[in-house]
């Protein structure tokens, strides 16, 4: 790009527009009442910026609406299919391709099929449904992400790489009972930070030493590739569409939620190269998902991801896409808010634990930090702690490794004014942190209890009058 202008504009204008409400606080201080705390919980038009999740809230592109139109919905053999197939086969190259209705379906079928109870996955970090569908197999979910990557204030290229002499290890001490090993392409809970080309080549060299398959939890490995596109040395010439076909070549297998970088609302897959494990997760896949050409899919969701895949890998898209959320961590970063530096693919990650230290993990720091900015100022986020991560499979609490209230930024949906935005009402909160208290939990679901467990201020109210 060899343009005299310095200002990053969205790379789209706009030609359907989706009115957002406005709300008093007194609304909202009943809202959050209403929902016990948990901003899963509120109606969403009570919310006026909404980064809840970056996933299936985007917006599609013209094209992807056309693709729409000519949707095959055939139960069988549908030309959708083959479009959808062939856009995944181009970008990852790898053999069997399995469309599911979203990621966890991917992840569902995925670990039904191979794992045993007692077997154990390492990964740089687990996301929570997969962490919770490889404990409902009864195997653990081990989180093996190099020590910069929780270290929030620290900044580094890459700290959502795995930690390579950790996972030698894993596999020296486990033998045969690692059925498969994993990388989150970017690491979403650790902060929506980059894995370098190089980890993935070096997982990959220890995973083939130990004859053990390296799958990608690709979900947003378009993000990624634009990150070791900027950062890792000798990838600046590189398409993204290049780098992401040398960051697939390096797996036997993936999972994709498409409601990320497949631009869709809807759709994920799971693909793998091994013909035995294709075979059993296709049979797998018919019991809930869907004959393997739909996989719990509508011919035009196929369409819509086929389509998007590319647009996800888009420079301009990505340049703009990236920048705006790093913009939004440059306001607050100036302002002394601390946050997961650098700024991460999709998502600016507040670090909770060193903007509100009076709050005990047990009082959820991060989660109280998530409800203040819905009071404040309409906005959802949503907590990343031990509300999240700090119910143990045998039922017991561990403060989670970090505190933190992740905003994920939907594709293509929000403009500048809107960080702008943003950047006030969270400089407003952090202006009264003081003020912010604690939580504590009145109800909760034993598994991926933050979706619906109900709380209460510990002490009268959640901000101090
Ligand atoms: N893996 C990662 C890294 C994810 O971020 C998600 C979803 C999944 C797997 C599961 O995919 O939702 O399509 O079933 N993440 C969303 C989020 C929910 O808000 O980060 P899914």
């Amino acid at each position: 790009m060899h343009s005299p202008f310095k200002t990053i504009i969205e790379p789209f204008r706009i030609k359907s527009v989706e009115p957002i409400r406005f709300t008093t606080r007194e609304q909202r201080v009943a809202a959050l009442e209403q929902a016990g705390y948990n901003l899963f919980l509120l109606h969403a038009e009570d919310v006026l910026i909404d980064l809840l999740t970056d996933s299936g809230t985007g917006a599609m592109s013209k094209y992807q609406w056309a693709g729409m139109m000519r949707g095959d919905e055939s139960y069988a053999g549908a030309d959708s299919f083959y479009r959808f197939e062939a856009a995944v086969r181009d970008i990852t190259g790898l053999k069997h391709i399995l469309p599911t209705h979203q990621g966890r379906a991917a992840e569902r079928v995925l670990f039904t099929t191979v794992l045993a109870a007692g077997d154990i996955v390492p990964s740089n970090t687990h996301f929570d449904t997969t962490r919770a569908n490889i404990e409902a197999r009864g195997a653990t979910a081990l989180d093996l992400p190099v020590p910069e990557g929780r270290q929030p204030q620290l900044r580094a290229p890459f700290k959502g790489n795995l930690d390579l002499a950790a996972l030698e290890r894993c596999l020296t001490e486990n033998q045969g009972r690692v059925p498969l090993a994993m990388i989150t392409i970017t690491n979403n809970s650790g902060g929506g930070q980059p894995v370098s080309l190089a980890n993935i080549r070096g997982a990959r060299a220890i995973c083939q030493k130990h004859g053990v398959p390296l799958f990608l939890d690709s979900c947003r490995f378009a993000e990624n590739a634009w990150f070791i596109k900027q950062r890792e040395p000798g990838m600046a010439e590189k398409t993204p569409l290049e780098i992401a076909r040398a960051m697939f070549a390096c797996a036997d297998g993936a999972t994709m939620s498409a409601k990320k970088d497949g631009m869709a609302n809807i759709g994920g897959f799971l693909a793998v190269n091994d013909d035995a494990w294709a075979e059993r997760a296709r049979n797998n896949l018919i019991l809930t998902e869907g004959f393997p050409t739909y996989g719990g899919l509508a011919g035009y969701d196929l369409e819509a991801i086929a389509v998007g895949f590319y647009e996800a890998l888009d420079e301009d898209y990505l340049r703009y896409r990236i920048r705006s959320i790093e913009y939004l961590g440059d306001v607050l970063t100036a302002a002394g808010v601390p946050i997961v530096q650098p700024t991460g693919g999709h998502a600016v990650y507040i670090d909770a634990k060193a903007m509100l230290p009076h709050i005990p993990p047990h009082e959820f720091p991060a989660w109280a930090l998530s409800c203040a900015l819905y009071l404040e100022g309409g906005v959802r986020g949503v907590e990343i702690g031990s509300v999240m991560f700090g119910r143990q499979p045998d039922g017991s609490e561990k403060p989670a490794a970090m505190e933190l209230v992740r905003l994920a930024f939907p594709r293509r949906v929000y403009t500048q004014s809107h960080v702008d935005y943003l950047g006030e009402v969270i400089r407003h909160v952090h202006a009264r942190k003081e003020k912010i208290r604690g939580l504590k939990l009145v109800s909760a679901p034993k598994v991926l209890r933050h979706f619906t467990a109900r709380f209460a201020p510990a002490q009268g109210a959640l901000i101090a009058p």
